[in-house]
């Protein structure tokens, strides 16, 4: 055998080994993405305390019988939800309903753990085995990866507990931001990771954290959490006119009387849904006029680059535009599921950008000659 056809063989499995690693990461990014949906039709349609029970294997299993959903339905009876607002109103149909869609929401998250770790096992070997060398640094990112959505298992369990208060009719805002912000960090944490498989270490270095791309990430992860407070304390179901609130740019009742300043913007529904507003403008704003810098710097800019960036721009006003039409139908449930995916899609748009943009920190192919390191190092924090 000569040794081209030996080293293009060699090429070949590494190039299928790649291709079956990114299969798996950003598969399970797109399974996360579902998730992310079916949790916030959950939430929609009342259903999140339709189980009241937790049982990583027995809650495999839908109930088989009518005497279990008959038991089901009357542990359902003891929270403050089925008391304060379905008493004699919601019957076992009506109760089947909203269980199927925590049940699906449950399966879902054990079909993510063990998809993923499916994947890690079976890379783990092919690695052990010598047949794929590569990517030595997935590994450790690839166990805390699992340990993450481990962890949003139980916080999941933590949030949905906290609505078997009788005296709540819901979860807590606080918990829902929680479970919620972990779902989008282990969704961004898998793109990340594929990226850098796919462009190389630059792309999801935490070294190059500081540069512009990185921040347009944090402002929308962080109008991301006012969203979550205003879904959990369903605020989209107050004021629902844009752009003002109540005819006025800040309503009376942005601080009530009934709680501390500190937990004002957490509590209060008004509150929320105005920072959300102001979270939101603010984030959408930068996003556009870096979208914009971005494209325009024809200089050192790479197609992939212009292209990620293009997408973050219309992302970013199809999401802005959603939220608005959300609000002002009152969060029907398809607009507010939609939005719910808007907001990651629009999360997964930038981390991608920011990986190109990082590959082009030492990838410098686009450059012209003349351009000097100093220059380019300057153009490269666009
Ligand atoms: C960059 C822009 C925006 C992002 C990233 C974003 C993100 C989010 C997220 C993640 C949620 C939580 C969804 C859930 O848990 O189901 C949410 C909820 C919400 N957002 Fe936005 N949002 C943006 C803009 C807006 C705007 C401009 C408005 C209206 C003025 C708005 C109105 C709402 C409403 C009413 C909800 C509650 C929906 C529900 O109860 O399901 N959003 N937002």
């Amino acid at each position: 055998m000569s040794t081209t056809t030996a080293s293009s063989r060699n090429h070949g499995a590494q190039q299928a080994g790649l291709s079956s690693i990114l299969l798996w990461l950003w598969g399970s990014a797109a399974l996360v993405f579902a998730m992310a949906i079916i949790g916030a039709v959950t939430r929609l349609t009342e259903s999140g305390l339709s189980i009241m029970e937790w049982n990583v294997f027995a809650g495999t299993f839908p109930p088989l019988s009518q005497g279990e959903w008959v038991r089901l339905f009357e542990v359902y009876k003891l929270t403050g939800e089925y008391q304060k607002q379905h008493l004699g109103a919601l019957d076992m149909a009506g109760f089947k309903q909203i269980f199927w869609w925590e049940y699906i929401h449950r399966l879902w998250g054990r079909l993510i753990g063990m998809a993923f770790l499916i994947g890690l096992i079976v890379f783990s070997v092919v690695r052990l085995r010598g047949g794929w060398s590569a990517h030595k640094w997935l590994m450790p990112h690839a166990i805390v990866g699992f340990l993450l959505i481990c962890f949003q298992g139980f916080l999941g369990w933590y949030m949905v507990s906290s609505g078997f208060d009788t005296d709540l009719v819901d979860v807590s805002a606080y918990r829902l931001a929680a479970h919620l912000g972990l779902a989008v960090v282990i969704f961004i944490y898998f793109i990340g990771l594929g990226a850098r498989v796919r462009l190389g270490e630059t792309a999801f270095s935490f070294r190059a954290l500081w540069n512009l791309p990185s921040l347009l990430v944090v402002l929308i992860f962080l109008t991301l959490l006012s969203g979550a407070f205003v879904a959990g304390l369903n605020a989209g179901l107050v004021y629902n006119e844009f752009p003002t609130m109540g005819g006025a740019l800040v309503p009376a009742d942005y601080q009530t009387a009934a709680l501390p300043w500190y937990r004002n913007p957490f509590e209060n529904p008004t509150a929320a849904q105005l920072h959300h507003r102001l979270f939101a403008s603010l984030a959408a704003v930068v996003v556009i006029v870096a979208a914009i810098a971005i494209i325009r710097a024809n200089t050192s800019t790479s197609p992939a680059v212009r292209r990620w960036a293009w997408a973050a721009l219309i992302v970013v006003i199809a999401q802005y535009v959603l939220g608005v039409v959300t609000l002002l139908y009152a969060v029907p449930i398809p607009l507010g599921a939609a939005h719910q995916g808007g907001a990651l899609t629009l999360l997964a748009t930038l981390t991608l950008l920011r990986a190109h943009k990082n590959e082009t920190l030492t990838a410098p192919v686009q450059r012209p000659a003349a351009m000097t390191v100093a220059q380019s190092r300057i153009t490269s924090q666009i």
